[in-house]
Order: C-alpha cells, then structure tokens, then sequence
C-alpha cells in the first residue's frame, strides 16, 4: 500500500524512497511506557528544583551546602563559615542566589546528548520511541534554530567542571561537625560524598568529554595518554543514561537532606 498522497512530500518516515508502510507502528510491546515514565521523571525534578530554586530559604545547616546554592554567589547569601560564598553580586540582587548558578548545571543537562534523546522522545514525541513514526510531518532534527544551539554542550561541559569541582569543596567541608571542627562525620557527609562520586561519574562520561580527551588524533599509538583516558571515558561513556538518571536524583536527594536539617524536620545523625 502507498502513504496518503498527503505524507508523500513529507519528510522522515513518510518520504518518498521510505518503505510504504501505512501503520504508524509495527511494535506490539509496551513502547510507550519508556517515554512517558521520561517525561514523569523530569517533570517531576522539574518541579521540585523550581520551587528550591526560588525559594531562596533552608539551604544552609552547618556544615552542609545545598548543591542547588553552591557556589553562592550574591550579597543575600546566608553566612557559611568556610564555605564557598563569593560576594560578587551585590545588594542589587534581589532574587535566589541559587539562580546565578543553576544556568550552568541546567544548561549542561538541558544540552546532554541523552536528555535530549530523553526530552525529545518524551515531550515532543520526535520519535516517540525505536521504529514509531514521529506524528510531525516534518523533521528537520538539529540543523536549525533553535536546537542547533544544543551545539554549545562542550562549552557547558567547560562550565559543569568547576561547578563540580565546587561540589567536591562542599563535600571537603562535610567532613566538620555543627560548630566547624575538622575530623566529624555524619549521615549528611555519606550523602554528600554518594552525590559527587556520580555527578564526576555523569561529567566525566559526558560525550563532549570523550571527544576532548580522544578526538581528532590520526593515531592513538603516538598518544599514549590520551589513549587510556579516552578508554576510560568511554567506559563510563556507556552507562551516561544510567548515570544522568542517578546524579540527577542524588543532587535532589543531597539538596532535600539539607533542607530537612534546615527546617529541623530532623537531626544529622553523627558518626564520629
Ligand atoms: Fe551528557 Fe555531555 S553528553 S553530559
């Protein structure tokens, strides 16, 4: 059976030179259930770090720093002895220090190789899933405005480096009790030291990554180095899904501990 002559000029599936299948599917598991559990999982981080992130409140129990506030970098910051408070906004911010900072983090993630895979199929249905036919007529993929800006991934990965490094400081800092002394730990530093073991674990898998460490070399024999850790990266490279999902609830974990010891929900049990 031909398409309706209405698909025939359309692009993707539906173009002429395409198999002339009429089903929009041939699929007969439940290939829907990946895209929609997608969607319910990032909405749902959406959600919650939206309402952290403009609550500007509770990020702070000493020694912990709430990962969506860190570095905190505006003059309506709360004091955190130690910790990574840069002065450089100055009373004219007025809004949630965790604003200035969280552009970076999200950008990176916005623009990751697997989210988009993960946000395109699960919000936009482009495709819906392996061997489903997108329902637009038209695709034209990454090669125009606007999602050919999802090009500037490797920049956010520069960014997402620091930012996690940050993170690793935060971490350094977890190991003080209450009244700053060195050389304590508690429930909060576990938390803490999970959290940044995988937000290394997703930034170092990142794709861009991989490419700087091992791209564009003729020969990997005369690049030693850059061999092994381009190795390295890419075994991590195949658990990216895996580890997109993983640090993206730890750092929602991290920052909803925090919160919880801020509003006195509970104490941090202390191990030493
Ligand atoms: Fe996912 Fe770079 S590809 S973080």
């Amino acid at each position: 059976t031909q398409p309706p002559p209405s698909h025939r000029t359309a692009t993707g599936v539906r173009s002429p030179g395409r198999a002339a299948i009429a089903a929009r599917h041939l699929r007969t598991d439940r290939w829907w259930l990946s895209p929609a559990a997608t969607a319910a999982g990032l909405l749902a981080f959406v959600a919650y770090s939206t309402w952290r992130a403009f609550a500007n409140a509770d990020y702070y129990a000493a020694p912990y720093v709430s990962p969506f506030y860190s570095p905190c970098l505006a003059e309506n910051c709360v004091p955190m002895r130690g910790g990574p408070n840069a002065d450089l906004f100055g009373s004219w911010w007025g809004l949630s220090p965790a604003l200035l900072i969280l552009v970076f983090p999200l950008g990176f993630r916005l623009t990751c190789y697997y989210y988009r895979k993960a946000y395109y199929r699960g919000f936009w249905a482009s495709p819906p899933a392996c061997a489903v036919a997108e329902p637009h007529r038209a695709y034209t993929g990454e090669t125009r405005f606007p999602l050919i800006l999802q090009n500037v991934h490797r920049y956010f990965f520069y960014a997402a480096v620091p930012v996690a490094g940050i993170l690793t400081y935060d971490t350094v800092l977890t190991f003080r009790d209450a009244s700053y002394a060195w050389g304590h730990a508690g429930l909060g530093t576990l938390v803490f030291l999970v959290n940044i073991a995988l937000i290394w674990a997703y930034t170092i898998s990142c794709h861009s990554c991989r490419h700087i460490v091992g791209g564009r070399l003729r020969h990997f024999s005369k690049h030693p180095v850059r061999y092994r850790l381009w190795t390295g990266v890419g075994r991590l490279n195949r658990h990216h899904m895996l580890l997109a999902w993983a640090s993206l609830i730890s750092v929602a974990l991290c920052d909803l501990y925090v919160y919880l010891l801020a509003t006195g929900a509970f104490d941090d049990p202390r191990f030493f």
